[in-house]
């Protein structure tokens, strides 16, 4: 209906614009500007609704935002006349008049691109239960971080095919890297995933076995078993995941590998206590990486280099 430019997954970029992305991310987080100097974002709003729970998608995008010289909205579940049943597309087209952009995390995926087709100004995609592409840039960042480049990484996906494993398999891909993901049968991360991830340079292959997927994997990456809104699924999904926590054990099969977790962890279920807390979890980079990435983001969406 418009033509703002959306972020609802990873490849609503070209793999040229998600190296850019990760580039000015990399160049804003080693600028240091005077405070008498306005940030790049001056005067611009960044709207962010969440129907969910958040702590590091909402305060990366609103301190992101102040160090950029810009301002955010938070509107929870209770903050707007969506909990009264304002439609989607009416909302969308309300905030568009307000803010420079929206960011949404949203239960289901639909709802965002139903708010992406009715805003004229570029909507960003916080979590649905198919995606997290902000959570990708920041673990790209990561690895970029650690490893120099993707080309000769191997990563490995251990547990659920979720919203988080199925946002990093395409953008592994893209960026060249080959990705291995061990999931129960039942929980893959799709076949339209997989379709996506084949288009791109690197490989994405899937196993249920976690020993074969992590051998000598330089990256190893799990996510909680039960996402937000699955809590019905809890007692089903437990026993399905039953020999994929990320353990010292399985670790002992990547004895190079860094560790990686979006957070929240669920300690004890899909990771240990030990191995979040070891030195080759690379978790708290991920997490300030994510408001450096999403920095990028934003200059890139709205066109306002630094
Ligand atoms: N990783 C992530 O998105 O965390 P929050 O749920 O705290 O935002
Ligand atoms: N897969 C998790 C990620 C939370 C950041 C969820 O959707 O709850």
């Amino acid at each position: 209906m418009t033509d703002a430019r959306h972020f609802l997954d990873i490849d609503d970029l070209t793999p040229e614009e998600l190296r850019t992305v990760l580039s000015i991310a990399r160049e804003e987080r080693a600028t240091e500007r005077p405070s008498e100097t306005p940030g790049p974002l001056e005067r611009r709003t960044l709207g962010m609704l969440f129907e969910k729970p958040s702590t590091r998608t909402r305060v990366s995008f609103e301190a992101g935002m102040t160090n950029l010289g810009g301002h955010a909205v938070f509107l929870g579940p209770d903050d707007t006349q969506l909990g009264r049943g304002e439609p989607l597309k009416d909302t969308s087209r309300a905030l568009s008049r307000y803010v420079d952009a929206v960011m949404a995390r949203v239960f289901d995926h639909e709802d965002i691109a139903e708010l992406a087709a009715y805003a004229t100004v570029p909507v960003i995609n916080g979590l649905t239960d198919l995606a997290h592409p902000c959570q990708t840039l920041a673990d790209l960042l990561t690895i970029q971080d650690t490893y120099g480049d993707f080309r000769n990484v191997t990563a490995a996906w251990v547990g659920d095919g979720n919203n988080v494993a199925r946002s990093f398999a395409v953008g592994s891909a893209m960026v060249g890297m080959d990705l291995t993901v061990a999931t129960p049968p039942a929980y893959g991360v799709g076949s339209d995933v997989l379709d996506r991830a084949a288009e791109y340079e690197g490989s994405v292959s899937t196993t249920a076995d976690p020993v074969a997927a992590v051998t000598d994997a330089d990256a190893v990456y799990t996510d909680v078993w039960v996402s937000m809104g699955q809590e019905d699924e809890r007692a089903e999904k437990l026993g399905a995941f039953d020999g994929y926590q990320l353990d010292e054990d399985l670790l002992s099969h990547a004895p190079a590998a860094s560790v990686m977790h979006c957070l929240p962890a669920h300690r004890g279920e899909e990771i240990t206590d030990d191995v979040v807390e070891s030195s080759r979890s690379v978790v708290w980079q991920q997490a300030e990486n994510r408001m450096h990435a999403q920095n990028g983001l934003l200059l890139f969406l709205l066109d306002a280099e630094s």
